[in-house]
């Protein structure tokens, strides 16, 4: 099959559906170039997604797979991709290092303990819809900062126990990891400053302060034995979780409200039980993944997929986005919002080894957050019609700001 010159991913992400398509159009697996040009590899479609995803000869160790790791240093235009390659934590290790990392946080996810998390969840969205309750009727708000950031980082710095001296820090350097718009150095350079001043700041008021909280709970393993979690690890492992266990969640919520809001069709059918809130999450999953691609997945070995050769070393997008907008797996409306069609296979929380440790939690947030506001405010509304922007990124796949009339 012959390859096409590399496509330039927008590092906007202003229109992930169109990209996905015009990248499908050029075959199962396209040559693009990342923010500052950094090349890599982009399966477009379900089926040779997963079955990359699933491959035992992809890693997602850069240090040990990615044939220009080295390279990242001398290239100012690429220094935004430490903020993926340059730590050490389960995203980012493969085998053995992957199983350890992930053995340490996943058990604190599980259904059961999420479900735990429940009464606490409902107690935030009560608090959040009574705080909208202070706008007067009929006030245009911002749903994004009022609502559906609001209740899964507050969620995740109790769990963790970020105190509130750090959380607007911390809210900043997660949506600046997630920024791509620009590759610049200056910026790169920001967001290491930021992972070496909150993080630190939160392990050390921990180690004062401890409680019952995951932190507490990561730093006892660090002091009991450096060999299962060293300082780095932990660092980035706080990094990881906090920041996956909250903007991605926002971004469900953001997603579907706005779906909705957009389909009166599909509000009135689960308003009537027609569908399940759980099938409206799925389907805002399968459209409007929050995760639209991540970075980076490598090649152990020479991989051929669907009659492409993947050079040993060479890097992968992993293209959430581009999966559940595949026509050969939902059919020619694919890009279309429907909750009746019950397409539950999409894989927005990933598959295998590296699956979302919190789904569970993730899901919760969403099936409470969506009924609460929906029956609080019965007469919602969009105010921005389609002028709606996408987060500068094309990572994150979420609205910046979602202006509402409140009724
Ligand atoms: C709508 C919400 C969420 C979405 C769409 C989502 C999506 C994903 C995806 C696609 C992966 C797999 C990455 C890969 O295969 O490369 C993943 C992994 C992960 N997620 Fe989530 N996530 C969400 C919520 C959360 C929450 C609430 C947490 C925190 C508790 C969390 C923590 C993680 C962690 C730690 C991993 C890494 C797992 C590993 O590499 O073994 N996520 N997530």
């Amino acid at each position: 099959m012959t390859v096409s010159p590399p496509v330039a991913i927008d590092p906007f992400g202003a229109d992930i559906p169109g990209e996905s398509a015009r990248l499908r159009a050029l075959g199962p697996v396209v040559a693009v170039e990342l923010p500052g040009g950094i090349p890599a590899w982009a399966p477009t479609r379900y089926s040779t997604l997963k079955a990359l995803i699933l491959d035992r000869r992809v890693s997602k160790d850069p240090r040990l797979h990615w044939s220009l790791f080295g390279e990242v240093a001398e290239n100012p235009a690429w220094g935004w991709i430490l903020n993926w390659v340059g730590v050490v934590n389960m995203l980012s290790t493969y085998g053995a290092d992957h199983t350890r990392l992930r053995r340490l946080v996943a058990p604190s996810f599980t259904a059961r303990r999420t479900e735990k998390m429940r009464t606490r969840v409902e107690a935030i969205t009560g608090d959040l819809l009574a705080e909208l309750d202070l706008h007067r009727a009929g006030a245009v708000v911002d749903l994004r900062a009022g609502y559906a950031h609001p209740l899964p980082m507050r969620m995740i710095c109790e769990l963790f126990g970020v105190p509130d001296h750090l959380r607007n820090a911390t809210g900043r350097l997660v949506a600046a990891i997630i920024d791509t718009s620009d590759p610049g150095p200056e910026h790169a350079l920001s967001v290491q400053e930021q992972i070496g001043t909150v993080l630190p700041a939160l392990i050390a008021y921990k180690a004062e302060t401890p409680g019952d909280d995951l932190t507490t709970e990561m730093l006892r393993v660090r002091d009991e034995d450096g060999d299962r979690l060293s300082e780095e690890e932990l660092l980035h492992t706080l990094l990881l979780v906090i920041g996956a266990g909250f903007d991605t969640t926002v971004n469900l919520i953001g997603n579907a409200v706005v779906a909705l809001l957009r389909r009166p069709d599909q509000l009135a059918a689960v308003r009537s039980g027609a569908v399940s809130w759980d099938a409206v999450i799925d389907e805002v999953l399968r459209v409007h993944p929050s995760i639209a691609s991540l970075p980076l997945r490598f090649a152990v070995e020479d991989i051929t997929v669907d009659g492409v050769t993947i050079p040993a070393g060479d890097a992968i997008l992993t293209t959430f986005a581009a999966a559940g907008h595949d026509p050969e797996r939902y059919g020619p409306g694919a890009a279309e919002f429907d909750a009746r069609r019950g397409a539950d296979d999409h894989l927005a929380f990933g598959v295998g080894v590296h699956r979302c440790i919190g789904a569970p939690l993730a899901r919760m947030e969403a099936r409470t957050a969506l009924p609460a506001l929906f029956d609080h405010f019965p007469g919602l509304e969009l105010v921005a019609g389609d002028g709606l922007a996408q987060v500068p990124s094309f990572i994150a796949y979420g609205w910046r700001e979602i202006p509402v009339r409140l009724r």
